[in-house]
């Protein structure tokens, strides 16, 4: 099992950005935890790659190319969750379960962030949790795909 953590737009961010909703992990301190948790509890997961981008165009093109790399992806689309039809394309046309996360609950805040054109196309989704929304989601998918 192959498993690609895709990131969008401002969460480079993460650590500086609105920590008061986002919390204070960087980036690259919720990939070394999501990895620990993969190392601790899930060893026979093959691979696990990470990638971010804050353009859309590079985020299609990713997923693209992850259909016939991976086993999966999960995917925090950000800002783009609430309009980009061109990523729920993108998703709804490769083959491979994409797992939706947020750190935040996106359903209480902001009204614009309730409009979600990404989940129906989405195999599940986990959000709320911060890093451990990550974390379900890469539990669900060794269910899933082991099973
Ligand atoms: C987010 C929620 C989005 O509404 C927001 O635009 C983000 C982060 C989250 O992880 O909670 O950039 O996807």
């Amino acid at each position: 099992m192959k498993i690609l953590i895709l990131n969008g737009p401002n969460l480079n961010l993460l650590g500086e950005r609105e920590p008061e909703t986002y919390g204070t992990l960087t980036l690259a301190q919720l990939q070394e935890e999501v990895t620990e948790h993969v190392l601790v509890s899930h060893p026979n997961i093959e691979s696990l790659d990470f990638f971010q981008s804050n353009s859309e165009g590079t985020l299609i093109d990713t997923l693209h190319a992850a259909r016939s790399k991976f086993s999966a992806v999960i995917f925090n689309p950000a800002a783009y969750t609430h309009y980009s039809y061109a990523l729920r394309d993108a998703i709804a046309a490769i083959n491979i379960p994409v797992v939706e996360v947020h750190l935040s609950n996106i359903q209480n805040r902001e009204d614009f962030r309730k409009t979600n054109v990404i989940r129906e196309v989405c195999t599940a989704h986990f959000q709320s949790n911060g890093v451990q929304s990550y974390k379900d989601a890469i539990d669900y998918l060794v269910d899933c795909l082991s099973g």
